[in-house]
């Protein structure tokens, strides 16, 4: 913390409610301001260069200075700043944007809706499927099935799909009939000598027997992110996504694919939907959509999920559901432009090579005392850390380690995150070899210090 009363810092103290943060170690911490960002870098007041490993919020696909999107949106500015898109309304950003995300769905879509962030399109998702229920004669059809370590984001709706105790405790939840399932992690959760495929055999049958045991009349939806992100880089097992893809088909049941991370490159294709063949009726999309340069974020629903609902507004005279910045037109024209960026410069490809490169040389430390798993595909991936490798234990404090891990990792330039005990990194899509090369360098410099600072009964002898 600062002393100079009328510094920034002081008045962000002063001033700001931070989202995910601490409140009351603010008052004592203060802020990490960040003044300007340069490709995968950004730069603090104090003019320290980091990598930004996590793309700020696994979004910024383009690096923190791409001058198209500057220009997309400025333009769109002058032409026409604002317009909505209730009652018939549309324009011509809107338009473009709804057919290029259809044109490039890896399954039939039918229509896109517009919304503002990763939470709104879930809540949409969610009201979207209750009201085809109802347009279906199927009132009892609305419990949804999550697994663990979900993060589907923070409005009530998206709070209470999401599985992360931080999410739930001290607000109070209102989203009935969520049913949760194992968290398809392997190193974790499978059974002494499981494999991978007898592991998904069994989760699909804990997904089958809840179904069974609820009824399967009364199960709208699964959501389900093809890789679980801010529940800790949880990348499926083989054979996981065709298998429980078959119970869902079985028993008719809904499935909502939540790419706000995935999408747009990150796994390695353009979508995790693509990675991991996934038919979903419904995706989700936001982050890279528009490298959060703007806030965006859009669901496409196949006719499965359209017809009923257009019947159904027919009949009640509307769809009373929409926002005030849904398919704002400034955003959509951001939004293409980094589309078409992302498949001109083939960052699709560059995220599946800079991505083997970094999980390769984090791979590399698995020796390292602190190190239990490394998992991840494409550009996204973590480091689990334990201090107790045989019982895959850390600290006795739940997240002591991780948080240990990347206050290093900080002061050596690399903005990693900490989720419980591991932690992830999903850098910009543009990221080169050096850049990945450096980062793996602050990596162990963060991971070595650490270690260092540890007590020596920290560590099995
Ligand atoms: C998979 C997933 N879904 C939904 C959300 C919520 O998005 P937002 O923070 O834009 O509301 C996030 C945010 O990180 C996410 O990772």
């Amino acid at each position: 913390m600062t002393d100079k009363p009328n510094s920034p810092e002081a008045r962000d103290i002063a001033y700001h409610l931070h989202p995910y943060t601490n409140a009351k170690k603010h008052l004592e911490a203060g802020p990490l301001i960040i003044d300007r960002g340069e490709g995968v870098h950004v730069y603090d007041n104090n003019g320290k260069q980091y990598i930004e490993a996590m793309a700020g919020l696994w979004s910024v696909a383009l690096g923190f200075n791409e001058k198209r999107l500057v220009k997309a949106a400025t333009e769109q500015m002058e032409k026409l700043p604002y317009y909505h898109t209730f009652t018939h309304k549309s324009h011509g950003p809107v338009i473009e944007l709804s057919e290029k995300l259809i044109g490039m769905a890896p399954v039939p879509m039918s229509k896109a809706f517009f919304t503002n962030s990763g939470s709104e399109a879930i809540d949409t998702a969610l009201k979207l499927i209750w009201y085809r229920s109802n347009a279906l004669g199927k009132p009892e059809k609305k419990k949804i099935i999550v697994r663990n370590r979900a993060y589907h984001g923070v409005t009530i709706a998206g709070a209470c799909l999401t599985s992360l105790p931080a999410n739930h405790k001290s607000f109070d939840l209102i989203v009935p009939n969520v049913l949760r399932m194992t968290a398809p992690h392997h190193w974790r959760e499978a059974m002494p000598g499981e494999s991978e495929e007898e592991f998904a055999t069994r989760l699909a049958k804990e997904l089958e027997d809840t179904i069974l045991a609820e009824g399967p009349e009364t199960i709208a939806a699964f959501f389900g992110e093809p890789v679980q992100g801010a529940g800790g880089v949880v990348v499926p097992p083989a054979t996981y996504w065709e298998k429980v893809q078959a119970v869902l088909n079985k028993y008719d049941i809904l499935l909502v694919a939540d790419e706000v991370i995935c999408g747009f490159g990150r796994t390695g294709t353009m979508f995790g939907s693509t990675t991991y063949d996934i038919k979903p009726d419904i995706m989700v999309m936001s982050k890279q959509l528009s490298s959060s340069y703007l806030p965006a974020s859009a669901l496409m629903i196949n006719d499965r999920v359209f017809e009923p609902i257009m019947e159904e507004s027919g009949r009640i005279g509307t769809l009373g559901h929409g926002y005030t910045a849904s398919g704002h037109p400034v955003v959509a024209a951001v939004a293409l432009e980094n589309l078409k960026i992302i498949e001109e410069r083939d960052l699709v490809g560059n995220a599946a090579r800079m991505g083997e490169r970094l999980r390769n040389g984090l791979a590399a430390l698995a020796d390292h005392p602190l190190v239990g798993e490394v998992r991840g595909v494409g550009l996204i991936a973590a480091v689990e850390l334990v201090t107790d490798k045989a019982n895959k234990t850390a600290l006795e404090t739940p997240g002591a380690l991780g948080a240990l891990v990347n206050a290093h990792l900080q002061e050596a330039g690399l903005i990693s995150r900490a989720m419980a005990d591991a932690v992830a990194f999903c850098p910009p899509l543009i990221i080169t070899e050096g850049e990945v090369d450096d980062l793996l360098a602050r990596f162990k410099t963060g991971l070595d210090k650490a270690l260092a600072e540890l007590p020596r009964e920290a560590l099995p002898a």
